[in-house]
């Protein structure tokens, strides 16, 4: 049974934040292999049961000490484009000039299965070099992209949810699916990727825009027919987009609602960026436990708005952080947790403090779970919880290690690495 010991973070059932300065990890594999927490507190409490005087000597030899670190939930990421990896800082005038100039021509290249490959292992790694362990991730409308992925996360034994995207008109040759086909494949791709050992299966219908009246309502038959695998898409990202849509959909009541027309709104749905929401919005992705993923980084650098986190907490719908790379323009959870307490500010009339330290923290790891239909699978480390974790080093730079050690509280502490940790403060990332 592997035993680690060190500082520990995780969260409570009531979503506060639980922090040993000394504290013990114990976790072992289950039926499937997966290793999962069999015991998280603190040292002195838990050290007698499970590391014990009997066989001492022998169970001493599976602790792993680690002095000076912290051990914390692995990162969600509840919205990434793997084949955007390489479209990060690309500038545009907004989305739309920004899809066409930039994403789409560079998504092409994904009809290559080798190309899909080699940028599958190098978004895996970055991920996992900064501390991400689960992502809710498109791919392109190519299938060999999912099959390039899915491969690639099943040898590393993550927990990945990822799609194929669904996108049969306005959308130039290379990148275009045909109706017909579009959904047999991803019939094919849920078949053959969802439930396989961690991985799951998203229906990915790009965006309204992109698809015709017939694309979305056949997503929405396989989003009832498959009711365990996720749905994931954008909505009211972009004023030019949003005007785009009322010019498609004219009879829709909003944009969000072209997609509950085509039942594509339901709980393990996730819906990007929800920036330009009015209140009969929340109110239905509450209704329909659907969830958000705010895309800070993305929203700012696109200039696409700001993230109302109190209408969405008012309203009482779910969501989590995400980095939206290649719109984004970080693989690090650092990184996005300090874009949405900027964008926080936004939505609490610009004034004061903006989200506390623990609640960032919580979206981007148990809180991105729940959103995402995983309570008590990922992103905590309370008994029962796949094992997935990073071993944070806040030493890891002479500024961390100076602002770290004066933190007075746990808040200080996690203020101190949200706004000044990168890759670097992610020593080690184990995968359950
Ligand atoms: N809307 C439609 N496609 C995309 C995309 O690739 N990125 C973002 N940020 N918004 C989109
Ligand atoms: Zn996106």
């Amino acid at each position: 049974m592997p035993l680690y010991r060190s500082a520990l973070l995780r969260f409570t059932p009531s979503d506060e934040a639980l922090y040993e300065q000394d504290g013990l990890l114990a976790t072992a594999p289950d039926a499937a292999g997966v290793q999962r927490v069999v015991a998280a507190g603190s040292w002195s409490a838990l050290s007698p049961q499970y590391v014990g005087d009997k066989n001492a000597t022998k169970l001493a030899e599976d602790v792993t000490h680690l002095p000076g670190r912290i051990i914390a939930p692995g990162f969600v990421d509840l919205h990434i484009h793997y084949p955007q990896t390489d479209v990060i800082g690309s500038p545009a005038d907004g989305l739309l000039p920004w899809l066409e100039n930039y994403t789409f021509p560079h998504e092409s290249r994904f009809s290559d299965p080798a190309y899909a490959a080699e940028v599958a292992r190098f978004f895996l790694d970055e991920l996992l070099r900064n501390g991400v362990t689960t992502a809710v991730t498109f791919c392109t409308s190519h299938p060999g992209s999912v099959d390039a992925l899915m491969a690639e996360a099943e040898t590393r034994r993550m927990r990945i949810i990822a799609g194929k995207v669904l996108q049969d008109r306005h959308s130039p040759d290379g990148v275009r699916d045909a109706t017909g086909p579009s959904l047999i494949d991803t019939e094919t791709l849920i078949r053959r990727w969802h439930g396989k050992h961690r991985l799951g299966y998203a229906i990915t219908p790009r965006f309204a825009p992109t698809s015709s009246e017939a694309q979305l309502r056949g997503a929405g038959e396989l989003a009832a027919q498959y009711g365990d695998v996720w749905i994931q898409s954008h909505v009211a990202e972009n004023h030019d987009e949003i005007r785009w849509v009322r010019e498609l959909f004219p009879a829709a009541r909003s944009y969000l609602s072209v997609y509950d027309e085509f039942g594509l709104m339901r709980e393990r749905s996730v819906y990007a960026h929800c920036i330009h929401f009015d209140d009969q919005d929340r109110a239905l992705m509450r209704e329909r436990g659907a969830v958000a993923a705010v895309c800070p980084t993305s929203n700012l650098f696109l200039s696409s708005g700001y993230f109302d986190f109190a209408k969405a907490d008012a309203a009482g719908f779910g969501y989590g952080l995400a980095s939206d790379v290649g719109g984004g323009t970080s693989f690090s959870p650092f990184h996005t947790m300090l874009a949405a307490y900027y964008v926080g500010r936004e939505g609490h009339a610009k004034r004061g403090q903006s989200l506390d330290p623990q609640t960032l923290w919580w979206r981007h790891t148990a809180g991105a779970a729940r959103a995402a239909g995983l309570d008590g699978v990922i992103g905590n480390l309370q008994p029962g919880c796949e094992a997935d974790f990073v071993v944070l080093d806040p030493q890891a730079t002479a500024l961390l290690a100076r602002r770290t050690s004066q933190a007075r509280n746990l808040d200080e502490l996690l203020f101190a690495m949200i706004v000044l940790g990168d890759d670097r403060l992610i020593e080690r990332t184990v995968i359950a």
